[in-house]
């Protein structure tokens, strides 16, 4: 069985849709944030800290090629920078079908400028950088989609049945 992928940017749900969508659909959950933090024995913040996003990024391609082969069946939520390499689309490809959570940068900002976990929206002005980033990323993330949502206004009942429907 095919793994089911969700991509997008930061606060666009990701995580929470995936845990109803394995309730829902019976099937085992993985989350790559949370399986490099578990490999690392660290949280994202340290990471970044400690290597830099270019050595978390590279963490995120070595865990995408042990999925690989490993992984079937499951709902997989990722980072929100995952999509980002080329190299890292190909293999979100291999591993399952993509679904892009796609969403405003204002969202963004009210669900998370009380956040303190995200390394890269922990800055002078939150929202000018939810802005940059996602329009840099958009290409990206299009790219790496088999099938986007647009989330901003829907809840998690509406978002699942659409992802529902789309698999058949
Ligand atoms: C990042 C998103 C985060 C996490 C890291 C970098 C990004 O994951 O991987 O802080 O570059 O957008 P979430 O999308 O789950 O917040």
């Amino acid at each position: 069985m095919n793994n089911i992928i969700l991509i997008g940017f930061m606060g666009c749900g990701k995580t929470s849709v995936g845990i109803r969508l394995s309730y829902q659909l019976r099937r085992a959950f993985l989350d790559t944030d949370k399986l490099i933090e578990r490999a690392q024995g660290k949280e994202i913040s340290e990471i970044f800290a400690e290597v830099g996003e270019a050595g978390f990024r590279d963490m995120e391609t070595q865990l995408l090629r042990d999925m690989i082969g490993t992984e079937q069946g499951k709902i997989i939520s990722t980072g929100g920078g995952l999509p980002i390499r080329e190299q890292n689309r190909k293999l979100l490809k291999e591993l399952g079908t993509v679904i892009y959570l796609k969403l405003t940068p204002e969202t963004v900002y009210e669900r998370l400028k009380e956040d303190t976990k995200r390394p890269l929206l922990q800055c002078a002005d939150p929202l000018q950088r939810i802005r940059t980033l996602m329009a840099e990323r958009e290409a990206a993330y299009a790219e790496a989609a088999d099938m986007t949502l647009l989330v901003d206004t829907k809840d998690f009942d509406t978002i699942i049945k659409e992802i529902e429907e789309s698999m058949g």
